[in-house]
């Protein structure tokens, strides 16, 4: 038995694919993913529905591929991270609406505390950011009623993603986490892989709240038979980024690759020694197998794909986000406009919650084909913005491997390898998040004997090289460099 089923429950989706032993897909299921904005800068998701759906999915997609659970080696669980579900052990209720990773609403809180930003990156490898779990966790403690008492006494359970669908995939037998997903929650420390005493009295976190935290490929436990016609073994979780990290084979210290999703995740592999950042991005897990862990730098933006939705649904300058491609193609040049998609704030590595977007450099001739492209581009900008900080922290990357529904876009594949001026490689498979997750389970299951194993797998589909000149590339990269420097917040 070698086929592989992947839950990817995503920041916009949520989806189950089919895989076999070699990462062909066999079938793929997706449902929407309703957002909830209740306030600006505020975003939530209903955890309740994001169950239904995995359900929904896994079922969809067993029967397209005419395949019974009995025929499912394991199943592997990647997810949008940091986003934080709270939920009654006793009723499996959520108590509040998952809180996304995007979320806002703790600004003033990091504002406050950043003399502690050093001391907390020694420990966490992360930044004193609304993004990661830990103040998500204190609000809902502070804003539903009752709720710190009753976690203090270790009737509540918190878990990112993964947890959730785990806690509801075994009936509520496992409260579990694995050490990718706990490594972006802020509670973690990255040196010993446990839970952080200081660090959860920093936040405010009862630790009675918190999941037990497993390696990437483990036993996760089993699906309760009824839901599926039978029990399936759960093998590998991973967070989204990493999971694409491991999908992409970067397996050896110095591999890079970047995911351009809703947001933008570049992850440098930087194999068993961590290393801290001196310009702003995060250390983190890679992932954990044997109890070793393999850490990574990574540089986090925000908004890439989500400012095509915002193209498309706010601005109703495109019908879909194909459209792109064919409008970036029709012009030059953006004629000096650019497009600062800092929506929910800025990400790495300028980290500043109460930026806004800005478009700059409007003229009478500028039309919907400039807006689109300035867009695009400005996901190359961000791109170019991170490998700085990597080349600075760690070493400069000879190429990188990209992936995500973005990517399918040749224009911006190419755009990106132009701005970066290192060439750009497309794989095989662009579902890497979905494979990585995948790959692990089938570690875990005896699929796979090992990540060379998995590496051996990996096909480039396209490699794009540098078009463009250097000096236009840094001149173009000035104009960006000007216009981040006009929406920043201090
Ligand atoms: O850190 C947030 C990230 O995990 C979300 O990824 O693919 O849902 O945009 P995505």
């Amino acid at each position: 038995m070698t086929t592989l089923l992947a839950i990817d429950q995503g920041t916009t989706s949520t989806r189950a694919i089919v895989f076999g032993r070699g990462g062909e897909k066999q079938a793929v299921a997706q449902r929407e993913l309703p957002q909830h904005f209740p306030r600006p800068g505020w975003v939530e998701h209903d955890a309740e529905r994001i169950w239904e759906d995995t359900v929904a999915c896994v079922r969809d997609a067993l029967q397209q591929a005419g395949l019974k659970a009995g025929d499912i080696a394991a199943i592997g669980i990647t997810n949008q991270r940091e986003t934080t579900v709270i939920w009654d052990r006793a009723t499996g209720k959520p108590i509040h609406r998952a809180i996304v990773w995007q979320d806002r609403r703790t600004s003033a809180f990091c504002q406050q505390h950043q003399d502690r930003s050093d001391w907390l990156a020694q420990r966490s490898g992360l930044l004193l950011d609304p993004y990661f779990s830990a103040t998500k966790v204190g609000w809902i403690l502070d804003h539903v009623e009752g709720a710190r008492a009753r976690a203090e006494k270790g009737e509540l359970a918190f878990g990112t993603i993964d947890s959730w669908l785990l806690w509801q995939l075994t009936g509520g037998k496992v409260h579990v986490t694995d050490a990718t997903n706990a490594s972006r929650t802020a509670l973690f420390n990255l040196g010993t892989q446990d839970w952080d005493g200081e660090l959860l009295d920093f936040f405010g976190v009862p630790r009675a709240l918190l999941p037990q935290v497993l390696d990437t490929a483990d036993d996760f436990g089993s699906t309760v038979p009824e839901l599926f016609g039978g029990a399936i073994t759960i093998g590998g979780v991973a967070g989204d980024q990493q999971a694409a990290t491991i999908g992409q084979a970067c397996f050896a210290p110095g591999m890079i690759k970047s995911t351009y999703g809703t947001g933008c995740f570049m992850v440098l592999n930087t194999g068993d020694e961590l290393k801290l950042s001196k310009h702003r991005l995060l250390s983190t897990v890679a992932y954990r197998l044997g109890g070793k862990p393999t850490y990574a730098l990574e540089g986090s933006i925000f908004v890439a794909g989500a400012a095509v939705q915002w193209l498309r649904d706010a601005m109703h300058l495109i019908k879909a986000a194909g459209e792109t491609e064919r409008l970036a193609r029709s012009i030059e040049d953006t004629q000096g406009v650019y497009l600062v998609p800092a929506f929910t704030g800025l990400g790495a590595p300028y980290w500043d919650p109460e930026a806004r977007g800005a478009v700059f450099g409007l003229t009478r001739d500028t039309g919907i084909a400039h807006i689109v492209r300035a867009a695009l581009e400005s996901v190359g900008y961000q791109t170019r913005d991170l490998m700085r900080a990597m080349e600075q922290d760690a070493c400069a990357p000879t190429e990188l491997r990209v992936d995500g529904g973005m990517v399918v876009n040749d224009w911006l594949t190419q755009c990106l390898a132009d701005i970066l001026q290192i060439p750009t490689v497309r794989p095989q498979t662009v579902e890497t998040t979905a494979l990585g997750a995948a790959f692990v389970a089938g570690l875990q299951a005896g699929v796979y004997d090992s990540l060379d194993d998995i590496a051996k797998l990996w096909q480039a589909e396209r490699r794009f090289t540098p078009a463009m000149p250097q000096t236009r590339a840094d001149e173009l990269y000035a104009g960006w460099q000007d216009a981040v420097s006009r929406v920043r917040s201090g």
